[in-house]
């Protein structure tokens, strides 16, 4: 059988008295799109901390391609295949938008010279930043800054690209777009695990979803058969609309 990409085994993590990962088990196939939801503070973005090495869990292993990666650092990381978002934009944005992406193809790809200017070139034409690629990245719209955030990940060439929240406060027709860049990197072939509120967009682009709470996987399968499980409606109660829970979604 062909090795995870992914593989976390008995993760726990605690912060003071907030249990962020108990014993939790997740695996990802290579080319698997996986969506994440859970209620505020469940310990989604800790989860990704924890994938990228900005965190160390206090029990349990990350396994990548089979490898125990669990005490290597975030950069070695990056190296070996894991590219991430932050939930708050971190462009450099003094720096033009392709210098931001050539950045991260030297750094996190270790590109030099014309193949690191030829990776941030092919990664601005994917998110379809390539019109910007001159303009300051403290210039751009909350949707270009999202768009950033994802291209900034994708020029560390990964093959698991950790999404979190990226379309958190875009509006209806901006997240369209934003689903479509996401669907067509699952298409090239990229593991993606998305956290979103924005429940919908999820819908379009996973096969496959989990709903984390306390620190642990409560619903693991087919989109709309988690979102049509008792305890995760139960869990998402009184959460406010922006969840995207609609019973159209859930049935
Ligand atoms: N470095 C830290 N030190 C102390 N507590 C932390 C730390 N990081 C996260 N927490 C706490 O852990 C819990 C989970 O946080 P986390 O950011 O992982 O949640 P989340 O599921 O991403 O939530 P959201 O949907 O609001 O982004 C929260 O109660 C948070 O305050
Ligand atoms: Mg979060």
């Amino acid at each position: 059988m062909a090795e995870p990409l992914l593989r976390l085994e008995s993760l726990s993590k605690s912060f003071g008295q907030v249990t962020v990962a108990k014993d939790l088990a997740l695996s990802l196939d290579p080319g698997e799109a996986l969506g994440i939801v859970g209620p505020n503070g469940a310990g989604k973005t800790s989860l990704f901390a924890m994938i990228s090495g900005d965190l160390r869990p206090d029990a349990g292993t990350v396994w990548l391609d089979g490898r125990d990666v669990t005490g290597v650092p975030p950069h070695a990381r990056t190296r070996a295949g894991i590219g991430r978002t932050y939930q708050v934009p971190r462009p450099f944005t003094h720096l033009s938008v392709f210098e931001n992406v050539l950045v991260c193809a030297h750094q996190g790809a270790g590109l030099h010279g014309k193949q690191a200017w030829s990776q941030a070139m092919d990664v601005l034409e994917r998110t379809g930043l390539a019109d910007l690629a001159n303009t300051a990245a403290g210039r751009l719209t909350l949707l270009q800054r999202k768009r950033l955030e994802v291209a900034r990940a994708l020029g560390t060439g990964p093959r698991l690209l950790l999404l979190d929240e990226v379309a958190g406060g875009l509006t209806e027709p901006e997240v369209a777009e934003l689903v479509e860049v996401i669907r067509r990197l699952h298409a090239e072939g990229l593991g993606i695990v998305w956290i979103e509120h924005v429940v919908h967009a999820l819908v379009k682009t996973v096969a496959r979803m989990i709903c984390l709470a306390g620190g642990d996987v409560v619903a693991d399968g087919e989109p709309v058969a988690v979102l049509a499980d008792a305890k995760v409606r139960e869990l998402y109660l009184g959460a406010g609309p922006e969840t995207g829970l609609t019973d159209e979604e859930g049935s």
